[in-house]
């Protein structure tokens, strides 16, 4: 089975949990956007009403808006019901890495803000421990991004900086820098976390760290939800 298809059914099951009245993080990547896709589908239908979103990115809110999704703030709800959002590696134990679309740090101030954070997953991104297959992308401000590099590296990560297919700086929608963060295997998350937390000129970075509740992954065999 393609992995889009898997992608496909991963964020279709998650939208089983959204109930009309709902406010709801849209998250950012290839497979949170079918999630979007079926829940526009199921306002259209009249199957679900009354449903705010709180897009994760800018390229979200164009998407969410395009397809008749009602939207709304933090501002205006600070409080989220339900996040369905995707991953990009994540550990037995329901931590996560994410931010391989760029969307790491409003993903993480919209799970936080959220009473469930559902991640949706194929099953490639399942792994004994984070930082195995995909590196930890660091935000950073432009100014002194230099000194956040050296610093990662003393923290023991081969760093890139993120580019555009066309060789220029990626910028988030804050208009800040990645950093991709290959620390291999990590042994202590929160240890790491602390330190990414601690340092200014940081602004987010993809460990997101007892934040996700549930993990609905499908593979070959089907579809699993997984709990905290
Ligand atoms: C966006 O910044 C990311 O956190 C995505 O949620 C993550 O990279 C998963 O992306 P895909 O669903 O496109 O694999």
């Amino acid at each position: 089975m393609d992995v889009l298809k898997l992608k496909r059914m991963a964020a279709e099951r998650a939208v089983d949990f959204v109930e009309s009245g709902m406010v709801v993080g849209l998250g950012h990547g290839t497979t949170a956007i079918f999630a979007i896709r079926r829940i526009a589908r199921l306002l259209r239908e009249g199957r679900l009403h009354d449903i705010l979103g709180v897009p994760c990115s800018c390229q979200v809110e164009d998407d969410a808006r395009a397809l008749g999704i009602p939207l709304t703030t933090l501002d205006e709800h600070p409080i989220i019901d339900l996040t369905i959002d995707g991953a990009d590696e994540v550990d037995p134990n329901l931590n996560v890495i994410k931010g391989g679309g760029g969307a790491l740090l409003r993903e993480k101030i919209v799970a936080q803000a959220s009473r469930r954070e559902i991640i949706v997953v194929d099953e490639s991104k399942l792994s004994p421990a984070l930082g195995t297959r995909h590196p930890v992308p660091v935000e950073v401000v432009p100014f002194g991004w230099r000194s956040q590099l050296a610093y990662l590296e003393s923290l023991g990560a081969r760093v890139a900086l993120r580019q555009t297919p066309g060789g220029d700086p990626f910028r988030t929608d804050q208009g800040n820098l990645i950093l991709d963060c290959d620390f291999g295997p990590i042994t202590h998350p929160a240890r790491l976390a602390a330190q990414l937390d601690a340092r200014a000129g940081i602004v987010g970075h993809g460990l997101f760290l007892n934040l996700v509740t549930d993990v609905i992954v499908a593979g070959r065999d089907g579809v699993r939800h997984l709990r905290r």
